[in-house]
């Protein structure tokens, strides 16, 4: 009598950064943030999840390991969509239990979302079992606020929303993936070590201490406004200074967190120096760097800089060379 259901679900990239929410429970942001989904040939989540009148109790293996399924992220998700499974009025699956396996094809928690795509990915696919249609983003939000903006591709807004129900903070693509066929993403895995302050923790100390916060929520709807013009006039020149402000305005507010919250290294550093030296040279902003929580850069450029970048990486991060982390590599994404 059961059922199984297999999907993948891809990372995304934000360019404006979510960081801070005005409700604990229903994962409401302070800020909109907007984002691009990657495709799903390198990094993705999986999940399969099984339902069967034989199974006694729901439960959850994260990466190969049994977690506890009372977790209450995993516990929003599983309620919301049986909910919307009972207003459709059909029985059966309501009742069954699950069994839910998801797998990362990369390092988990190093600031590379993972759970955006793990969450995105566990939301579709009990939505798919249960046959539930509908606004997927609101629910996958609920597990972890950046997944609701991997339930599209392309680029995405998450709307911060105003009600306090949350039923108004959803995503929305603003331009699918191929209305910028040139602009590729290249992941630097700085390291893949656990990062030390998780980004729920990290934010919820950000909104409680930081002066520089305040400031932030200011300028946000300026710079996610000149965002989605620069995205849909393909002014990459626009799109990459913004992003390169956003993510160093999220790390600034980061070290204004009392105690202060690190998350970029000496290596992301050089990174950020070796994307600046690089566009001077240019005499053209060619390339964008972000990081989200974690050491690991993003960068944002044009397909017909990806060798040149490459090469420039290769150079000054050979692999095995002697920087305290070495692990750096890159290797050129497209969007979803
Ligand atoms: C720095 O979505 O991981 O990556 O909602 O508490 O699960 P929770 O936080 P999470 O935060 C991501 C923060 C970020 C910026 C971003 O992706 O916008």
């Amino acid at each position: 009598d059961g059922k199984c259901c297999t999907c993948r679900a891809p990372v995304n990239i934000a360019v404006i950064k979510y960081w801070g929410k005005r409700d604990e429970k229903l994962i409401l942001p302070v800020n909109s943030s907007l984002s691009a989904t990657l495709g799903m040939d390198e990094l993705h989540a999986k999940t399969s999840v099984a339902a069967s009148s034989q199974f006694k109790d729901d439960r959850i293996w994260l990466n190969g390991k049994e977690e506890s399924v009372s977790n209450p992220r995993i516990q929003n998700v599983l309620k919301e969509i049986r909910r919307r499974y009972a207003q459709k009025g059909d029985g059966d699956s309501a009742v069954m239990k699950v069994h839910i396996c998801s797998e990362n094809n990369f390092p988990t928690a190093a600031g590379l979302a993972s759970s955006a795509a793990g969450y995105a990915c566990m939301v579709y696919t009990l939505a798919r079992l249960y046959g539930v249609d509908g606004e997927l983003s609101e629910v996958a939000r609920q597990g972890s606020g950046s997944a609701c903006r991997s339930v599209y591709g392309g680029f995405v807004l998450w709307e911060k929303g105003q009600r306090s129900d949350g039923t108004d903070s959803l995503a929305k693509q603003i331009a699918p993936a191929d209305h910028w066929p040139a602009l590729r993403i290249l992941i630097l895995v700085v390291s893949d070590q656990k990062k030390q302050v998780g980004s729920t923790e990290g934010m919820q100390t950000t909104v409680a201490t930081s002066e520089l916060m305040q400031r932030r929520i200011e300028v946000v709807p300026q710079h996610t406004e000149q965002m989605i013009k620069a995205i849909k006039d393909r002014d990459f020149e626009t799109f990459a200074r913004i992003t390169m402000q956003e993510s160093n305005q999220f790390h600034a507010v980061c070290l204004d967190t009392y105690p202060p919250v690190f998350y970029l290294t000496d290596t992301s550093r050089l990174i950020i120096q070796m994307v600046h030296a690089y566009n001077t040279m240019c005499e053209k902003t060619r390339v964008a760097y972000t990081f989200d929580a974690g050491p690991n850069a993003c960068l944002y450029l044009m397909e017909e800089d990806v060798a040149r970048v490459v090469g420039l990486v290769n150079h000054f991060f050979p692999p095995g060379s002697d920087t305290s982390e070495n692990f750096v590599r890159g290797r050129p994404v497209t969007l979803l």
